[in-house]
């Protein structure tokens, strides 16, 4: 355990008017999301548009802002993040790049839908060059709601980012007051405000009332201790899962299709249905990648475990859950790592 890191931000009365240290320059990229989020009456919390509502107004309804930094606001995207395109996240991860090379920006926070948040955290947490804080943040309940979680996530977020414990931690995820790792942290739950949590391990940390206070670090390498880089062209990897009589037919159809990679959501251990483990053996002494992750939600998948890897060409995810293992896929076969033991030491790695 490491020793906790804990100060306050800045004092909430005393940050604005502070002359000997200036307040953080935070940007705060809007991608969209509940967040950002209307419905037709307050009450409504399920049938809204996500991505509506423009990044000024919610900066606006949280004037406390003004006490904690200074907020460079940019509008970068209006999507429901359940449609996250590709061509976004690079648009978004060069922006993130370039923001933070420059010597006036202190911290960068993006907002973004829950439904893909952790996809797009450790895609940057393995892409940015910089080791200043990037924060996402999200809401689960719309603008329009009552008791709206965003105002005050997003509050915690540039706090977070404006902090000095939060440099060199990687990429970060602050909701309902918790801190994590972009690594480590998913959804797991379609409706709760404490949405997200950081199975097996915890959260990093935590933020409250301005107060910011880190109780572990980031192990694994991440940022600029990554040679992982936006701009290469984006690699072709799907998932898919096992389940009670699946068949091989999503396979050979990817196989077909010309994909580059398979990860499997696989059941337990990441055991997979004989008959498409025998597809995407076939896979595999093709050169296609195949990765064998969990639909568990928790714990990791051990090599050589529930599948027999050096024999059947497979590499195992580890703790990565399915759509974070694709990301990482995607990312190492665009690095030009290619075969199961050097996308084994990858996953591994990462
Ligand atoms: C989205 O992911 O954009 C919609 C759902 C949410 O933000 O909670």
């Amino acid at each position: 355990m490491n020793t906790p890191t804990s100060s306050p931000a800045a004092p909430p009365d005393q940050g604005a008017a502070s002359t000997s240290s200036p307040l953080p320059r935070i940007a705060v990229l809007a991608t969209g999301g509940t967040i950002a989020g209307a419905a037709p009456d307050a009450t409504n919390t399920s049938g809204y548009q996500a991505g509506v509502v423009g990044v000024e107004q919610l900066l606006s309804v949280v004037p406390a802002l003004s006490t904690v930094a200074r907020i460079a606001p940019e509008q970068v995207a209006s999507v429901d993040s359940k449609d996250m395109a590709m061509s976004l996240w690079t648009t978004l991860a060069q922006r993130v790049n370039a923001l933070l090379a420059a010597d006036e920006i202190d911290g960068v926070v993006i907002t973004h839908g829950t439904d893909t948040l952790e996809e797009t955290a450790y895609l940057l947490h393995l892409t940015v060059k910089s080791d200043k804080p990037v924060v996402l943040t999200a809401a689960m309940r719309p603008a329009s709601a009552l008791s709206a979680d965003g105002p005050l996530n997003l509050l915690n977020a540039v706090t977070v980012a404006g902090h000095a414990a939060s440099r060199g931690q990687g990429v970060l995820v602050a909701f309902n007051n918790r801190i994590h790792s972009a690594r480590d942290v998913v959804k797991t739950s379609t409706y709760a405000v404490d949405a997200f949590h950081s199975p097996e391990i915890g959260a990093l940390g935590w933020v409250q009332d301005g107060r910011v206070e880190y109780q572990r670090a980031v192990v694994r390498p991440h940022t600029l201790g990554t040679g992982f880089t936006i701009g290469a062209a984006w690699q072709h990897v799907e998932v898919v899962a096992s389940y009670a009589g699946v068949s091989r037919i999503a396979v050979d159809a990817l196989v077909a299709a010309g994909v580059r990679g398979i990860v499997v959501a696989g059941t337990g251990n990441g055991s997979i249905h004989a008959s498409m483990q025998q597809a995407l053996a076939d896979a595999a002494s093709q050169g296609i990648a195949v990765v064998r992750s969990s639909r568990v939600g928790s714990g990791h998948v051990m090599r050589n475990g529930a599948a027999a890897d050096d024999a059947l060409g497979f590499v195992s995810a580890g703790s990565l859950n399915p759509y974070k293992a694709r990301v990482l896929l995607m990312l190492a076969l665009a690095a030009g790592v290619t075969g199961p033991a050097a996308l084994q030491k990858t996953f591994d790695t990462y």
